[in-house]
């Protein structure tokens, strides 16, 4: 058998060797489910000869990756990719640091694929820059399904409902929500919040558009009034990465997180199932909304790289937009695929339950870009929102005060010019 094989696997590695180029790929995928999910790619690029130089930066959210990648690009030295989003994207691109990428997109039909509103994330001045890796919902409520059965709680659906349930899981003794004591992470559960509290209108006015008036500062007020109350089920000093607070979902020693699906991809990789050893609720009363927050890998133009090095560089674009890695990858990952023309039968209830809040949610235009995540506003307005809103967290105002302080952030924000 192994003489057979052994000139067969010759052949098939001189014929990749000659085309084998490197990929440097930063990203920030470190935790179990996320580095699982990478794994699939990184094994197709092997599979097609390619080397896989892994540029990872620690820190959820990726808030340390920007200032890695600015360093290595302002250097002279950017990566092949890097997982970057948003309007992030249109940064580098003005930048002009970026590859354009129509001609794959064109073969490989991206536009007839692709919806919208990833779409037009992708491209900058109508070109495509980045490749579309997943759509993320962040307006999820994970809850641990024994707690809830061992105290006889039906899943919230409403905020009256999620306080009844934390009284009896407070008193019962466990954790009520598990929630690390990191600015992304507060912006996450406050995102949601201000969704539910205030509706998508109040949403998009407050985060897309900057718009504050009367009427919207009252509404941000009681969002932090909603969002105070819910951290008082909390213990921050618990935990700070936001694994170790899906892990403690997970355990049974925290009832609740309020996390995008890249928490599912702990569950998953941890040999749990939805609805038999947990629920993935919407946060309470955000049924049919969607929070979205879409990976991206952008491109960065190689011109003084070898031929096979950007050969492997459209290999590397071209799996990702493939339906195998978008299986594959989806499947790990907790999220939806990009690409619309995929069948949705053998993803798991959770998956098949976002995209049809996906899809509903595009239809009603409750369809909305988490500003946690770097979808809704530009990364100074975004950093200064966090940073406020960490501080409000940690040391709480008065509801209205605390309005003002963060609508003023957000203002500060869009003043200044980088
Ligand atoms: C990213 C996810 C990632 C999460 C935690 C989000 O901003 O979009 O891909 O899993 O942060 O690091």
């Amino acid at each position: 058998m192994r003489d057979y094989i052994a000139p067969i696997l010759l052949s098939f590695c001189a014929f990749n060797m000659a085309n084998a180029g490197q990929v440097e790929v930063l990203h920030y995928w470190t935790s179990g489910g996320e580095a699982a999910a990478l794994d699939v790619l990184k094994a197709q690029m092997t599979a097609d000869g390619h080397e896989w130089l892994d540029f990872k930066v620690e820190g959820g959210g990726g808030g340390n990756a920007n200032a890695e990648l600015q360093d290595h690009v302002l250097r002279g030295d950017p990566p092949t990719a890097a997982l970057i989003k948003g309007l992030d994207i249109q940064r580098w691109a003005r930048l002009g640091f970026l590859a354009n990428l129509d001609e794959l997109a064109q073969n490989q039909n991206w536009a007839n694929l692709l919806p919208n509103e990833v779409a037009n994330v992708m491209q900058h001045n109508g070109q495509y820059v980045a490749v579309p890796v997943n759509v993320h919902r962040v307006n999820w409520l994970w809850a641990n399904k024994s707690i809830l059965d061992k105290l006889n709680i039906v899943a919230p659906k409403t905020w009256s409902e999620f306080d009844q349930a934390a009284e009896k899981i407070r008193a019962a003794g466990y954790q009520v929500i598990a929630q690390g004591d990191q600015d992304w992470q507060h912006a996450t559960l406050f995102e949601t919040i201000a969704l539910s509290v205030g509706g998508p209108r109040f949403y998009k006015d407050a985060f897309v558009d900057h718009i504050f008036n009367t009427k919207n500062n009252k509404i941000m007020a009681q969002v932090f009034e909603r969002y105070y109350k819910v951290l008082s089920y909390a213990d921050l000093s618990w935990v700070d990465e936001w694994p170790d607070a899906t892990a403690n979902v997970i355990k049974g020693e925290a009832a609740f997180q309020v996390m995008g699906d890249w928490a599912k991809g702990e569950f998953t990789n941890a040999n749990k199932q939805p609805n038999q050893d947990y629920f993935c609720l919407p946060v309470p009363e955000t049924q049919n909304m969607f929070l979205f927050n879409i990976d991206s890998f952008a491109m960065f133009n190689l011109k003084k790289s070898s031929s096979e090095d950007q050969l492997a560089q459209q290999a590397l674009a071209r799996n990702i937009m493939g339906e195998p890695f978008q299986k594959a990858f989806n499947l790990t990952k907790g999220s939806i695929p990009v690409r619309t023309d995929m069948s949705m039968a053998s993803f798991d209830f959770c998956s098949q339950y976002s995209m049809s809040e996906f899809l509903t949610a595009s239809e009603q235009q409750t369809l909305l870009p988490s500003i946690a995540h770097g979808m809704a506003t530009t990364g100074t307005v975004q950093g200064y929102f966090l940073e406020r809103l960490g501080e409000l967290t940690r040391t709480p105002l008065e509801p209205d005060r605390a309005a003002k302080e963060l609508t003023k952030a957000i203002r500060y924000g869009q003043y200044i010019i980088r």
